[in-house]
């Protein structure tokens, strides 16, 4: 639909196959960016109107704007423009938590009624473009629909993952000022099941923007119907009208919020725009998976998180793909469960995080052997460092040292993949995420702040230029934007990752340099962990470090100084009582493993706590403290060593 541009010879290659083909690409995206996205956007993808410019952006104050003047509805994209071509084509397998319950295979003609009908639920109930709608639910295909039933009508959702508390929801149901909860009765992990609607119950006593919850049914389990709020979502969806003419968006119109976790204060509610962040996503996914015609593709992940977003839904159907949304645990009935899902569906690319490889490397092997694996030909890990022992594992007894390892390393703040192998075409190499995608240009940053030149180096990871899914702004907070992610080093993008390059030019990705850390794959901030256990009234203060953990790859500890009146109480229930707040609060992904009391914490003249000596006695890596003279406090380093955990 939009005017052609030159060099119609050169065209941008929209799926990458081979090396050569890679290198001439990456070169034009950074050396043309504008003439590279620009032609894969008019190729592949459905506009209603023409961009007037590609890409405008200035770091400084941030402002990022890609196909600024264009219009488009991505679920025209990813659902509408595969109907004549693909519409009895499975668009989702769901796979049950239960392998009793028979998987369902949903048609793309099939998603575009149910997404349809779910977005005109959503209009009867008063939400129109713009609004924000929360929603909180297992995964269920009722999740796939919402969130693109959302982006139908543009309305800006806000997924909020399952597994946060109440006090985690409201949050952020507040902060975003939704109107709307999406939720369901209740939800099955393994063998549990979860009470969703009691938890939103719960947090709506402190969401006075909500005006109606919709629930979907999962578990039939009794659930709480506020007359006049609450709406069982089956016979609303029943009656409603099966088509539903897509909101015509701007490109730099908000397609949704996403919030993460930052090193201090309250989450930050990613805020993510619909033309960019689709032609970005549908890219990645078709060259990172090699995704092609008939393929069956699984990411593990779970919607309520960027993974789920980017490369569940969006990019897999925007490219017509058969996605696989699993609901259950890699561990119930049994630790075969991916494995047997795997076999039963012919899984083509596989995508998971290391907490969840190095699990399963734990189990014994006849779990993997007790499958034919014979159908993967790409596996995929995100989410945190894999480590050699469990990159060989997966390699060797999944992959049969056939299948190349994707080892994707992005955030979503970026919306998308940047530094990952292509299959097939970059060779890999164990626990590196290797070359960046066309369009992105790592910058690694010297201790003075100086980008490093040279290959064989450490620093911290920048982008240097803008690519169209990076995140445009945190909901309401611009000003934390720019504070967050441009001002440590002005004029790039600043990661908030340590990354190191090889000889050749690979990067490694070498965890957080900041008071973020990754947990099982979450990401999860100190500053909100250490104020939830300041709410214990036994509790005087605290601070939280990361250590290694074998399967988590991070595990918590947390220093606790106690009140003189809470010194007195029984620890191990006030251990107890300290993870059950966190739950609470945060979810209990956030449990601490090891709480170490303490008279006090090392701290600097000016107050500020050394977590740098705290996270070397949590590692037990006593021998070099570093100078403890400049302590206020200088005696507690030796207290905590002795009663270290
Ligand atoms: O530290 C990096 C780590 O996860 C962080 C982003 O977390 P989140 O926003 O929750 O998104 C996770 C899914 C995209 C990054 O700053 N991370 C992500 N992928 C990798 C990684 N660390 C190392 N290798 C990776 N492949």
């Amino acid at each position: 639909m939009c005017k052609r541009v030159q060099f119609k010879q050169h065209m941008s290659t929209y799926h990458l196959k081979s090396l050569e083909e890679y290198f001439v690409n990456y070169r034009k995206s950074i050396s043309k960016p504008e003439v590279f996205w620009g032609e894969i956007a008019e190729e592949h993808f459905l506009w209603r109107k023409p961009w007037t410019s590609v890409c405008e952006w200035d770091f400084d104050k941030p402002e990022i704007k890609w196909f600024q003047g264009a219009q488009l509805n991505i679920t025209e994209n990813c659902i509408d423009r595969h109907l004549l071509t693909r519409g009895e084509q499975t668009a989702i397998i769901f796979e049950p938590n239960d392998p009793q319950e028979s998987a369902v295979h949903i048609t793309y003609n099939q998603l575009h009624e149910k997404v349809c009908k779910l977005a005109n639920v959503l209009k009867d109930q008063g939400v129109k473009k713009g609004d924000r709608v929360c929603i909180y639910m297992p995964m269920i295909p009722e999740l796939a629909y919402a969130v693109l039933a959302c982006a139908r009508i543009g309305a800006i959702h806000s997924v909020v993952f399952a597994g946060f508390s109440s006090t985690a929801l409201a949050t952020r149901i507040n902060d975003c000022s939704c109107s709307i909860v999406v939720t369901s009765d209740g939800s099955y992990r393994g063998q549990k099941t979860l009470d969703l609607k009691a938890i939103v119950d719960e947090a709506l006593q402190q969401c006075p923007s909500i005006k109606s919850v919709l629930v979907a049914k999962r578990t039939e389990n009794p659930v709480h119907m506020e007359t006049g709020r609450d709406h069982w979502l089956a016979p609303l969806m029943e009656k409603a009208v099966s088509d539903c003419k897509p909101e015509i968006m701007d490109a730099e119109d908000p397609l949704f919020i996403l919030y993460t976790s930052g090193s201090t204060g309250k989450p930050k509610g990613m805020l993510h725009s619909c033309g960019g962040y689709m032609v970005y996503t549908a890219y990645t996914f078709k060259n990172v998976f090699q995704y092609k015609n008939g393929d069956v593709y699984w990411c593990t992940a779970d919607i309520g998180w960027i993974t789920g977003h980017s490369y569940i839904v969006y990019g897999p159907l925007a490219n017509g793909a058969t996605t696989l949304m699993f609901e259950g645990v890699p561990s119930y009935p049994d630790y075969d469960r991916f494995w047997e899902v795997v076999a039963k569906h012919g899984v083509n690319q596989f995508y998971t995080a290391p907490t969840a490889i190095r699990a399963l490397a734990k189990e014994s092997l006849e779990h993997t052997k007790k499958h034919d694996l014979s159908s993967l030909k790409v596996l995929g890990t995100v989410g945190e460092p894999i480590n050699e022992e469990a990159w060989h594992w997966y390699n060797d007894n999944i992959g049969d040292k056939n299948c190349p390892i994707v080892d994707t390393w992005w955030q979503t703040e970026t919306g998308g993949i940047l530094i990952s192998p292509i299959p097939f075409l970059t060779p890999t190499k164990p626990t590196y995420a290797t070359l960046p995608l066309p369009g992105i240009r790592p910058v690694l940053m010297d201790e003075t702040g100086s980008p490093i030149e040279n290959n064989s180096a450490q620093g911290r990871l920048c982008i240097a230029q803008p690519w169209p899914s990076i995140a445009r702004s945190i909901w309401g907070d611009h000003q934390r934007y720019k504070d967050t992610y441009f001002s440590a080093f002005p004029g790039y993008y600043f990661t908030g990752d340590g990354a190191l390059r090889d000889e050749v030019g690979y990067y490694r990705i070498t965890g957080r340099v900041d008071d973020v850390i990754i947990v099982s794959g979450h990401n999860l901030g100190t500053a909100p962990i250490e104020d939830a256990i300041n709410e214990h009234p036994a509790v005087a203060e605290s601070a939280i470090v990361g250590f290694p953990h074998d399967v988590k790859g991070n595990a918590l500890y947390g220093y606790v100084i106690l009140k003189e009146t809470g010194a007195d109480r029984n620890t191990e229930n006030l251990k107890k009582e300290i993870n059950q707040i966190i739950t609470e609060h945060i979810g209990p992904i956030a449990k601490l493993d090891k709480i170490q009391f303490t008279p006090g914490l090392p701290k600097t003249r000016s107050g500020k706590i050394m977590r740098r000596i705290l996270r070397k006695i949590a590692h037990n890596e006593l021998d070099n403290l570093g100078d403890t003279s400049t302590l206020l406090n200088p005696d507690i380093v030796e207290h905590l060593i002795e009663n270290r955990l």
